[in-house]
């Protein structure tokens, strides 16, 4: 089954057409990183208007690029939510009179499960059961897929997303947006112990994640020195800070995996990109036994071929949409009843 599939619920422009939820024939993106980097963050009036001014060409790209004809697909797929809304209803607007022009179901598709899927493009073998991290700009979750449309969310964060933080402190220690590149790369010239940051927690809930105290102690940390008159070392304190977020990060993830008896685990989203968390989970995963599943850095971010690989388990499971579909901010992945 071919599924043409659309993303812009951020800023990325993508389209994609991937057969069988697993071989991608094609995967456009249209990053508009340069221009938001101007204003130090996503600007979602911005966003919307590029998504209107490049989807058109970028779907006729992807198609092109598969070597298929808008009649030989099988279905169109859209992300509908969670993200910016006027961002996601220029592709589910899009996608909607699309399938409706060429006849074609309409599969709506919910973003951090996208990112997930990202993982049964780069590992043909992977099948849930699984307890996957998703690490995003928005998201920070640990659930169980009991199936490819069925989860469970055992953790989440209460306040700011892990790349809402590195982002964030980022932008304090003077990098371009987004910043967690620039973390990660300056975390590896750095020395994470010249500034101790405490790793905060939730009371009464264990397993879930807290980065805005993080982020804040690392705004203190240079405003105290401000005010001696001292610089910051920005690679030191970018070190101290990837190292609390990878440990926060790893030791509530396998600790959960532990407790659930899940030797099976996943990681996707953006900040999966991270060097350090990346090595973390890997020397995590050999301790514990597990098998540790990572995307290549090319499908962590934003894109829509991972959209079209969860669009076809949610055909399989039944979940279609009509042209009332439409676009949401916030769904969790737990709860995709359209
Ligand atoms: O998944 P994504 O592309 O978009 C959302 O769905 O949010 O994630 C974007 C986030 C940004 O916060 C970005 O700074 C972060 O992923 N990110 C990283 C790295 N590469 C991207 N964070 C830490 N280290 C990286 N290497
Ligand atoms: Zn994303």
């Amino acid at each position: 089954m071919k599924i043409l599939a659309i993303e812009s619920s951020c800023d990325e422009t993508a389209v994609a057409v991937v057969e069988d939820g697993r071989r991608v024939l094609s995967s456009l993106i249209n990053s508009q990183v340069e221009e938001h980097k101007l204003y130090g963050g996503v600007v979602p009036e911005i966003a919307s208007r590029r998504h209107i001014e490049n989807i058109g060409a970028l779907a006729e790209g992807a198609l092109t690029e598969s070597g298929l004809t808008l009649s030989e697909i099988d279905a169109v797929a859209v992300t509908y939510a969670p993200g910016l809304i006027g961002a996601l209803l220029v592709g589910v607007n899009f996608a909607k009179g699309l399938a409706a022009s060429a006849g074609k179901p309409l599969i709506p598709v919910h973003h951090i499960r996208g990112h997930i899927a990202a993982n049964y493009l780069a590992h043909p073998e992977l099948k849930p059961p699984f307890l996957a991290l998703i690490v995003s700009g928005g998201h920070t979750v640990i659930a169980r897929a009991e199936s490819y449309t069925d989860y469970r969310i055992f953790a989440t964060t209460v306040d700011d997303a892990a790349g809402e933080a590195f982002d964030k402190v980022a932008r304090v220690l003077g990098y371009p947006y987004p910043g967690g590149i620039y973390i990660d790369r300056a975390a590896r010239e750095g020395n994470p112990k010249t500034y101790p940051l405490p790793i905060p927690s939730v009371e009464g809930r264990p397993d879930d994640f807290s980065f805005s105290g993080l982020k804040t102690a690392v705004i203190n940390t240079v405003h105290n020195a401000e005010q001696k008159g001292e610089t910051v070392c920005s690679a030191d304190l970018a070190a101290g800070f990837q190292a609390t977020a990878v440990r926060m990060l790893t030791t509530r993830f396998f600790s959960l995996a532990e407790r659930l008896g899940e030797k099976k685990l996943v990681v996707a989203g953006g900040v999966a990109a991270n060097s350090g968390l990346r090595e973390a989970l890997t020397r995590g995963a050999e301790r514990s036994g597990s098998s540790l599943y990572i995307p290549p850095l090319s499908l962590c971010g934003d894109n829509a071929a991972m959209i079209g690989s969860q669009a076809y388990y949610e055909y399989l499971a039944g979940n279609l949409a009509d042209s009332s579909l439409n676009a949401c901010a916030y769904v969790p992945i737990d709860n995709c009843g359209i």
